[in-house]
């Protein structure tokens, strides 16, 4: 059982499903020609996947980095890098989204080939989740705990309310 005051840090995952589904809604939108849509759930998809990173960088990834030890398959570092291949990945949805915008409308042929171009963006999405989602935030739940976990929490809450 988690005690109220100790929440855990897989609760985490629900942040990725909801910057996994806003990509997807992102993508409902391009498919139905609906730019402004398209628009407001990348909007939406930046803020949170930029929050949720920097909450993970600046408060997390050190502790795991200094607590844990090196684990197959999920270092701090690899996990870091990541983060900064996902921030690139997005600059290039957003750059093809004012391409888009300035444009005005899109054609069938590029609503298409935005599918596919940010199909890269998903599969780091999809396989940076399944790393922190088996190794990181059990990890964290075992080396952080009690107060400080609490504290260490709302930390993480405070940068990703946005
Ligand atoms: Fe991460
Ligand atoms: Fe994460």
């Amino acid at each position: 059982m988690e005690p109220a005051s100790t929440p855990s840090f897989r609760r985490l995952e629900r942040v990725h499903e909801a910057i996994l589904e806003e990509l997807h809604l992102h993508q409902d939108a391009i498919v139905e020609g609906d730019l402004a849509g398209a628009r407001c759930h990348l909007d939406r998809l930046n803020l949170m996947l930029k929050a949720h990173i920097r909450a993970e960088d600046e408060i997390l990834l050190p502790i795991f980095a200094e607590r844990v030890e090196p684990q197959l398959g999920c270092t701090p570092e690899l996990l870091f890098d990541e983060h900064r291949k996902l921030e690139r990945l997005l600059r290039r949805t957003q750059e093809r989204m004012l391409t888009l915008e300035r444009a005005g409308r899109i054609t069938p042929r590029e609503k298409v080939y935005v599918i596919e171009e940010e199909r890269m963006l998903k599969e780091v999405i999809d396989h940076h989740d399944r790393r922190e989602r088996a190794v990181l935030f059990p990890k964290l739940d075992e080396c952080i705990q009690g107060e400080e976990r609490r504290r260490i929490w709302e930390e993480c809450e405070a940068i990703q309310r946005v």
